[in-house]
């Protein structure tokens, strides 16, 4: 197991430790796992010309140091507890020597389908435990999982899969959450009509709603399963080789595979999943995200399972069947440590007091929060009606490309303030520079948030787009990576994250880039220009804002147009990223380069009156207009 940190005093000497000699540092956490042959270097790197190697020519298994170095130990000690939708249906558990047979079982199922290491397989699942079955078997083999968020659209599946060359993807029939039914194997089905690369579907039967049969191409989960090999032996891969690819928003474009390498990723998740939520043995951890973005990854599955956690896997959502749900499954598991994200918190206060009022959780010991900024009230909230004023709150600050948790207090270690990240963990070098690039040092600043020097969980590259992972993080700011992120640093040298300074949205934490959304508006025949903003919303976090000029607006039709632009946005991205405002306007600020001037249209949309200078506008006119049209906007 990773070292842990249990004092201030020794997370101080850690994290000096850590920059004054960061290789052996790490190199020292890495001697903690299993490796068949050990690595030739422990770190390469270069940030000027981006590349990022930990470990390279060391010999692993990822799930060899989830299973094999744990079964000893702990072979029947649970690994996962799934929770259903339906609190009335039986719970699954899984212990670990349980999880195992299923993963090398289904590796087996994986190989017959023609996956060999290196291939990329899809999934697009809802939260049950096949889902983790199935990207663990995929590491057994040494293929690189690419999961897709079962909210996303068919469109937005299939452009994933194309850009990945999946050759296997594995879905269900259907998911429940809430009172709904997803049909996901229909979004499914209509992807691959554009995603040649496919020979196999492989569906779990979950819900036993009707679905199309495509023979030749669909395999039900059961049945492949049947009687299949309990026995499947780790591909040993390279340290550097891919583990995983997870799409994410950026600014520009379209979504970009974010690449994690096996090594690196897995050091890092178990080192920050063990000190950050101060796991002990036989602690029951409940983190309720998805497994579709990069916090389930690495908080529901990675780093639980590497440090033999066992870890609460939860397929609905907080509100159903009532606003009680959460303290529910923490009281039926007596859940030691919780984690969810400001947007749940927010949306919880909202359904009022009673639910948490007489609200008694003895045996949680650590909150922990993720994806956006928390406002103060929710943190007080959380901090008072749910921690019942002794249970640390861990923010943690971090992204999809930094693979884990970089700026975060330890729990019950260091000291916490409501709505600040706190301070980087050992091994992360946080760097704060102005517009320029020049360094901010000392306290008292604030700017934008670049790191200095690598750490093992960050993304190597971009699926098949060297160039663009460069672009993104690299060619702001020379030398730094840099996370698009605004922050402050106080007088006590604690951080503050202040939101995206690029064109990225945070919507319940969420990550979104406007140019996708514009791009989905702008295929509406009606539209020819769109420009789309954050907005401040009392429950997601932030709102989006779409700006939209159409060529003709049918007479008494401006709703229903609206509705059809949504609906578009809908199906080309997801529900997700549907549009909370739309103003129709006659033209968009622009300069004279023709560039469109978002930081008027995000003040506007925030209803602010202080726009900036509008000089440089070609057309200033536009913005009393816009104004105008603002105030007219129906809530
Ligand atoms: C962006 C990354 C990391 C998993 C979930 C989101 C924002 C993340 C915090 C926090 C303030 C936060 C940042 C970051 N963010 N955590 N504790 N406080 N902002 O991953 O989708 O890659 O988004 O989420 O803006 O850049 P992601």
């Amino acid at each position: 197991m990773v070292p842990k940190i249990t004092t201030l005093s020794g997370y101080l000497h850690e994290y000096q430790k850590s920059v004054a000699n960061p290789t052996g540092f790490w190199a020292n956490i890495a001697e903690t796992f299993y490796w068949h042959k050990k690595w030739d270097k422990i770190l390469e790197w270069d940030f000027h010309n981006p590349k990022v190697e930990w470990f390279k020519g060391g010999k692993l298994n990822i799930t060899e140091n989830i299973f094999e170095r744990n079964l000893f130990l702990r072979g029947e000690q649970k690994a996962i507890i799934w929770e259903p939708n339906d609190p009335n249906e039986a719970i699954r558990e899984f212990t670990y020597n349980e999880l195992f047979v299923e993963v090398q079982k289904f590796a087996n199922v994986l190989k017959k389908h023609g996956v060999r290491k290196g291939d990329r397989v899809a999934l697009y699942m809802p939260m049950i435990p096949e889902l983790s079955i199935a990207m663990l078997a995929c590491a057994r083999i040494g293929a690189i999982h690419s999961i897709v968020f079962a909210g996303f659209s068919a469109k937005a599946l299939a452009e994933r899969i194309i850009d990945a060359e999946a050759k296997v993807v594995i879905t269900a029939d259907g998911g429940y959450r809430a009172h709904k039914v997803l049909r996901l194997k229909d979004v499914v089905d209509e992807a691959l009509t554009q995603c040649p690369t496919i020979s196999s579907n492989i569906v779990v039967k979950r819900t036993g709603g009707e679905v199309v049969w495509n023979e030749g191409v669909d395999y039900w989960w059961h049945d492949e399963m049947e009687g299949m090999e309990e026995v499947a032996p780790a591909e040993i891969l390279d340290a550097e080789d891919p583990l995983f690819i997870l799409y994410t928003s950026g600014s520009t474009g379209r979504p970009k595979g974010v690449l994690h390498t096996v090594g690196g990723y897995m050091i890092y998740t178990a080192y920050t999943f063990r000190n950050v939520f101060q796991y002990s043995s036989g602690d029951v951890f409940f983190c309720a995200a998805d497994i579709g973005w990069i916090t389930g990854h690495s908080y529901i599955v990675y780093g639980p399972l590497l440090e033999g956690a066992i870890s609460v896997m939860f397929e609905g959502i907080p509100t159903y069947p009532d606003a009680g749900r959460y303290w529910d499954i923490i009281r039926k598991h007596e859940v030691n440590q919780f984690y969810t994200s400001p947007t749940a918190i927010r949306s919880l206060i909202a359904e009022g007091q009673e639910w948490v009022q007489d609200v008694n959780l003895p045996s949680l010991r650590v909150l922990g929060t993720v994806g956006e900024p928390i406002n103060e009230e929710a943190w007080h909230w959380y901090h008072d009606h749910v921690g019942d004023n002794r249970c640390p709150i861990v923010d943690t600050w971090w992204q999809t490309e930094t693979g884990g948790i970089m700026i975060s207090a330890i729990a019950g270690v260091i000291p916490t303030k409501p709505a600040f990240a706190s301070l980087p963990l050992p091994g992360i070098q946080p760097l704060i520079v102005d517009s320029e690039g020049n360094k901010l040092c000392g306290k008292g600043v604030q700017g934008n948030l670049c790191i200095k020097f690598p750490w093992p969980g960050m993304a190597r590259s971009h699926w098949g787009d060297h160039k663009r992972y460069v672009e993104s993080y690299f060619s702001q700011y020379k030398g730094l990576y840099f996370t698009g992120d605004g922050v402050k640093r106080d007088e006590d040298g604690y951080y503050r994250i202040l939101g995206r300074m690029d064109d990225v949205i945070n919507v319940s934490g969420h990550r979104l880039g406007t140019a996708e959304i514009e791009n989905a508006i702008n295929e509406h025949p009606l539209v020819s220009e769109s420009a789309v903003v954050g907005f401040p919303h009392a429950i997601k976090g932030q709102g989006i804002y779409a700006y939209v000029v159409c060529t003709s607006i049918p007479k008494n039709a401006e709703e229903e147009l609206k509705n059809s632009i949504k609906i578009g946005v809908s199906k080309m991205i997801s529900p997700i990223a549907r549009p909370d405002q739309i103003q129709f306007v006659n033209g968009l600020p622009k300069t004279r380069s023709g560039k469109i001037m978002r930081r008027i249209l995000k003040k506007i949309a925030a209803k602010s009156t202080d726009y900036g200078d509008i000089s440089t506008l070609t057309n200033p006119e536009i913005v009393e207009e816009i104004i105008e049209g603002n105030h007219k906007l129906i809530k």
